[in-house]
């Protein structure tokens, strides 16, 4: 089984600007309610013309450019949402069919949540793996605004649109190891096909709990499997749900605050496009740069966890 690496990122922002301000003039809310339980600011939702496809395509356009490759060499594709605008054809398949990306090859969707670009990760290094070939775009991307209660101020707070991508590359050598699992669970629900009432609804108190117990052990299990500790990673990248979440866990694992990532202040939670999205700014912001080493740690509905430790690779 060859390991990957990660040689090209890009992310597509939604055009239109939420603040907690804008929100607090349609629900029972304040700025300083939110940003203190959240860190969340601001969050940018879809704009007139603009939706999960545009962004996922935005995105898997800007990643193909900046790994320097053909989009004739990508091999796979795979792609996390929860908020495509068809059950079927897949989100992976429409951006497949836009990008005018090769026929014979496994194109799919991944319904993790939140985990869903991890997972996606997993899935595609098995299929490049299984199925030949070099390159598998993978992406993640949200238009969450259509799935918002925007009467419930316990969840229309939180989420946000977005995309984010990444192209991964088969290497001979490298470094990777993953963690996956989930236990059903309705803590986070969308009614599906059928039901005209699409919404998330969400026990926040419990899956607060999930999180800060979820990702210190998906830390610590790739620490284990790696034969490496935290102070050998570059960056760490967690889902961005909420800074608490995150700061719990820096304290839970002693860990270095500046490791850990965070930018949900400027786009709120966007579930499977979270992680990508991230991913691109770090990148370009050289916190990190090929041969860094980093881990990534989604969790969210299902209830599903998911990290990988990889690197960053060269063109
Ligand atoms: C949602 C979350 C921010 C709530 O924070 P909390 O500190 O647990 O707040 P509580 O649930 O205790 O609510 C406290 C009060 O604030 C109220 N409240 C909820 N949302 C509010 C809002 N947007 N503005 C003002 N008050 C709000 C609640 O109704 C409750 O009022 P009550 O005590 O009168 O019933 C927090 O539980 C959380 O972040 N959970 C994880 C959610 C998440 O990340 N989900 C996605 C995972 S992928």
């Amino acid at each position: 089984m060859k390991n990957i690496e990660i040689i090209g990122t890009g992310m597509a922002k939604a055009g239109r600007k939420v603040t907690n301000d804008d929100l607090a003039k349609i629900v029972e809310t304040s700025d300083e309610w939110i940003t203190t339980r959240t860190g969340i600011k601001e969050r940018m939702f879809c704009d007139e013309g603009e939706s999960a496809y545009t962004l996922a395509f935005e995105a898997a356009k800007n990643a193909i450019e900046s790994a320097g490759i053909k989009k004739e060499e990508i091999d796979c594709v795979v792609c996390g949402t929860i908020s495509g605008e068809y059950i079927t054809p897949s989100m992976a398949c429409v951006v497949q069919r836009e990008l005018e990306l090769k026929e014979d090859i496994p194109v799919l969707d991944v319904n993790a949540a939140c985990s869903g670009f991890i997972y996606g990760i997993e899935v595609a290094r098995g299929l490049i793996n299984s199925n030949g070939g070099k390159y598998a775009l993978v992406i993640g991307c949200e238009q969450l605004s259509k799935l918002l209660d925007m009467e419930d101020r316990n969840t229309c707070v939180l989420f946000g649109d977005g995309a984010g991508a990444a192209v991964i590359k088969a290497v001979d050598g490298g470094v990777y190891e993953s963690v996956l699992g989930a236990r059903g669970g309705y803590e986070i629900t969308v009614e599906g096909a059928g039901k005209v009432e699409s919404k998330i609804k969400m026990d926040g108190k419990a899956v607060f709990k999930f999180a800060v117990d979820a990702i210190p052990k998906c830390l610590k299990t790739l620490q284990e499997k790696g034969k490496i500790t935290l102070d050998d990673v570059d960056m760490v990248i967690c889902h961005q749900a909420n800074s608490r979440i995150i700061d719990h866990c820096v304290r839970k694992l002693k860990a270095d605050p500046k490791k850990f990532y965070k930018n949900m202040e400027r786009f709120g939670n966007t579930s499977a496009a979270s992680i990508p999205m991230a991913l691109d700014e770090v990148v370009k912001e050289e916190k990190i740069k090929p041969g860094s080493t980093i881990m990534m740690v989604g969790f969210g509905g299902g209830l599903t966890w998911a990290g990988v430790l990889l690197r960053i690779g060269a063109k």
